[in-house]
Order: C-alpha cells, then structure tokens, then sequence
C-alpha cells in the first residue's frame, strides 16, 4: 500500500490499520499503541488457541535453551500480530528486529539483518508476503540450515561466500496466509491464525486501556465500545480515546469524565458507527452490491472499481469482519449480499432472489 493510501485508510475511525498522522494528543496511534501493548503472554487477551501452542513451544525451546521454531501468525488487521511478535522475544529473553516486507529491497539489506542477529533473537516480518521473490529466496537457506549464500562480484570473477547465522526464530505477519509461496509457508514449524475477538474479550482490552491510558470506564461503556469494535482491538482502543474526547468536549470538563454507555453510544452515532460496529464504507460496500448489482453476486475486481478502493484492501480489511458476521458471502460466482445486510441496511428483502435461486 502507498504511504498515501495508508493515511487516507487510517482517517477511518474503523480502519484497521494505524493512523499515522498525530491524534488529538499530539501522539501518534503508532507511538500510542507501543504503551497499550502487553508485554508478556500472560496480558495478552484471549486466541487461546495461538496462545497455548505458542507457550507450550517456547517453553519446550526455552527447556533446550534453543532458539524457539519460526512461527507464522496470520489474521485481519489490528488482531495483535505485532503484539505477539514482541511477545516471543521478550518471554524468551532476547531482542527482537523488526522490518516490512516491501521495505526489505535488496539482498544486502537482509543479509546485513541477519548477520546482525544473536542467537535465539527474534527477526519479525510484518507483510511478509510482500517480500520480493529473490528477496523470499536468499530466506530459504537461512530459515532452514542458518546460512547465507551470498554472490560477490560479476561474471567470471563472481563467487559464493557461505556464512553461517546463529540460530533465530523468524516471526512472519501475514494478513492472509495464502498470499504467501508455498515453499516460504512450509518453512515455518508453528503457524498460527487470529481470530476475531469476542465482546466479552474486547471489553476486558477496553478496560485495561482504559486503566493504562487514566480514562474512567464503566462496564456499561466498555460493553458498549466493544460490540462496535469489529472484532479488533486496534478499533477498542481508538473508539475508546475518541468517545473520551467526546467526553470531555461535550462535558466540557477535562479530569472525572466518566465513560458510560449513553456517552459511547452518543459519541460512536456522531462518528457514525452502527450498533454492529459497521461504518460508512462498510455499509457503502453492502448498499453498491444491493443497489447496484442486485444483491449479487458481483466479482472482486467489478467491485473494487466501483467503490473506487483497492482488491486487497476489500480483501484484508473489509471484507473477514462482514462475511463473519454474515452481512457477506464469497461464492464462486462472487460476492453476495445476505439477507442480514439488506435488514440491516433497511432495504427490503421480499421476494429477493427466490426466482433464481430457491434455496436462499
Ligand atoms: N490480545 C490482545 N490483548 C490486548 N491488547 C491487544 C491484543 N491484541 C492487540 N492488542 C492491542 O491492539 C493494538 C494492535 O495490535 P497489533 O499487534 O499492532 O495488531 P496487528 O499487528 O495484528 O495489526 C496493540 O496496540 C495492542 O494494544
Ligand atoms: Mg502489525
């Protein structure tokens, strides 16, 4: 995605990704985040599945005092994908490096980032499937035996040079697993994916926020945030700073504002975020495939043109938080709008389909 882009998507209030530029206090969401970010497994809030397996390999790695197996964490936006990554290296104890698929643009820059490494650090590529090709290679070799082929000079003259790596654990991000090569994919022994959070859980990452950020939150108001957070903490913790804004703006008072639920509700209908957590580009998204296509189903790319967005951004961001909410199905033929999104939007449904297909 262009930088460009990504400031556009992140002026969403429900945008998964980060917001890049400064909020209302003068931080960044990015720098923001680093403070609400739990440091150990123990913080981190539900995907009880991701976590178990993660302990008990670390656990079995620490025992060995080796390096713990490269791990593939795969999920939406804002789920914890980063989170987790710090998460590895601080419970085994060693550094963690970080870097972005696309940014990684030649073979040296990898190979000066891996033969910087210490034994058991942890190397975390976030959009690893973004990597280049040639890129993805020179990983082969060292993901699997620890070593780096490098080719020094050209033509005749040129030579390999084998140098050995310690042995890292590779962390890679994903936001859909099969985006990335098979061959890459295989090389990671544990492969995990995140999933969508719960209101009970989401309402447990609001509360801890809130006693982090100094921001007083009732049940109720926690409650409330949390049903309109699509499933992802990243949206909990924005909706939770711009409710307190609101708090204090329409309360006119800066210390003992309290968050309750008539103030979140209040506060998320002027930022037009439905009870679902749907916003306006959600609800653009449904109301173009009913209104313009029938309901559906209308492919990917047809679609992509006429909101005017990006396949991938449809794809990754969009779209997971609605077909799990059955507002969305991905059929062969396309997508199609459920009778749920047509309710929800209140554009009536009667009779819909039933000539052609009898079954929905
Ligand atoms: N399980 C969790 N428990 C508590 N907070 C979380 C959890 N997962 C994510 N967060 C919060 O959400 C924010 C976004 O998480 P991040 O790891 O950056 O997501 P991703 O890398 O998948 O896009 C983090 O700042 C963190 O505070
Ligand atoms: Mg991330």
């Amino acid at each position: 995605m262009k930088s460009d882009d990504q400031a556009e998507k992140s002026r969403r209030l429900v945008s998964a990704a980060v917001a890049l530029e400064p909020q209302q206090d003068g931080q960044t969401e990015q720098s923001a985040e680093k403070t609400l970010r739990p440091a150990f497994l123990e913080e981190y809030v539900g995907q009880k599945k991701a976590k178990e397996n993660l302990s008990l390999f670390m656990e079995a790695a620490r025992q060995r005092g080796d390096a713990l197996d490269h791990v593939l964490l795969a999920g939406p936006p804002g789920l914890g994908k980063t989170t987790l990554a710090h998460i590895v290296a601080h419970e085994m104890g060693t550094q963690i490096h970080c870097v972005t698929g696309p940014n990684v643009e030649k073979k040296g820059d990898l190979a000066a980032i891996l033969s910087n490494l210490q034994p058991r650090d942890v190397l975390f590529i976030d959009e690893i499937h973004r990597l280049q090709k040639t890129i993805e290679e020179v990983l082969y070799g060292a993901m699997e035996d620890f070593k780096l082929d490098l080719i020094i000079g050209q033509g005749p003259a040129a030579r390999t040079l084998r140098i050995d790596l310690p042995k890292f654990t590779l962390v890679g991000a994903t936001t859909r697993t099969g985006l990335l090569s098979s061959p890459l994919r295989d090389r990671f022994g544990v492969q995990l994916r995140l999933e969508f959070y719960p209101v009970e859980e989401l309402e447990k990452i609001v509360r801890r926020s809130a006693g982090l950020l100094g921001i007083q939150v009732e049940e109720s108001g926690a409650n409330e945030i949390a049903k309109r957070s699509r499933g992802t903490p990243r949206i909990a913790n924005r909706l939770l700073k711009r409710v307190r804004d609101f708090a204090q703006v329409r309360l006119k008072k800066a210390a003992g504002v309290v968050v309750d639920r008539d103030t979140a509700r209040a506060a998320l209908a002027l930022f037009e975020v439905d009870e679902r957590g749907l916003d306006p580009m959600d609800r653009r998204l449904l109301a173009t495939i009913i209104e313009k296509f029938d309901g559906g189903p209308v492919g990917i790319e047809t679609l992509s043109s006429a909101l005017g967005e990006e396949r991938d951004t449809l794809e990754d961001v969009y779209e997971p938080y609605l077909i799990q909410e059955g507002f969305l199905q991905r059929t062969p033929r396309g997508r199609t709008a459920t009778r749920l999104a047509y309710e929800h939007l209140g554009i009536g449904w009667e009779g819909k389909n039933v000539a052609q297909d009898p079954l929905l």
